[in-house]
């Protein structure tokens, strides 16, 4: 049993060791935020986020299960592919669902490509090595049509 004067410390001690961990984890996250974003990465996420792309894409795991996540695309796709789905006058649907036909122009194009290389040089502490191409509700319906 502690004494009363025991647990007063214990108390204070304890609470000024989480309280310095605290403020020591806020200033280590503080240190990752990047506020200086290139501008044309800048007006890629601009875009990315005033179409709602997220509406049926995902990016880091973020966001609808329709489409392709996106975070490696340029891994998986050339440049000039990404750039002519993005550019494309018509709807894009190679696999059946349709990609909206935005008919961005070729500085909208780059900007959006400026913005996933930049997504593609973060941290992902091992996300991009799980192929997440196909989300799981699609993966789930794929083996249901092979059984
Ligand atoms: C209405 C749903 C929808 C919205 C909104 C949408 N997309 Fe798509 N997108 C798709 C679908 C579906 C595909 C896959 C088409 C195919 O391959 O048949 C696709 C494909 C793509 C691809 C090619 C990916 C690959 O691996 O082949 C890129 C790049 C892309 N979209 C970018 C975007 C961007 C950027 C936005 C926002 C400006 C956006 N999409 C908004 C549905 C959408």
């Amino acid at each position: 049993m502690l004494t009363k004067q025991q647990a007063k410390l214990f108390f204070l001690v304890g609470t000024f060791v989480t309280f310095a961990v605290f403020i020591g984890l806020t200033i280590y996250s503080l240190r990752q935020v990047q506020t200086n974003l290139p501008e044309d990465v800048a007006r890629g996420k601009h875009l990315w986020e005033k179409n709602n792309c997220m509406g049926c894409h995902t990016i880091l795991g973020e966001g609808a299960y329709y489409a392709p996540e996106l975070t490696n695309v340029l891994k998986r796709r050339d440049v000039n592919f990404v750039k002519g789905v993005l550019m494309s006058e018509k709807p894009w649907d190679l696999h059946g669902r349709k990609m909206v036909a935005y008919g961005f122009n070729e500085q909208q194009a780059n900007d959006l490509i400026a913005f996933f290389k930049w997504v593609g040089t973060l941290n992902l502490n091992g996300f991009e090595k799980v192929d997440r191409t196909v989300s799981p509700l699609a993966k789930d319906r794929m083996k249901d049509q092979s059984n």
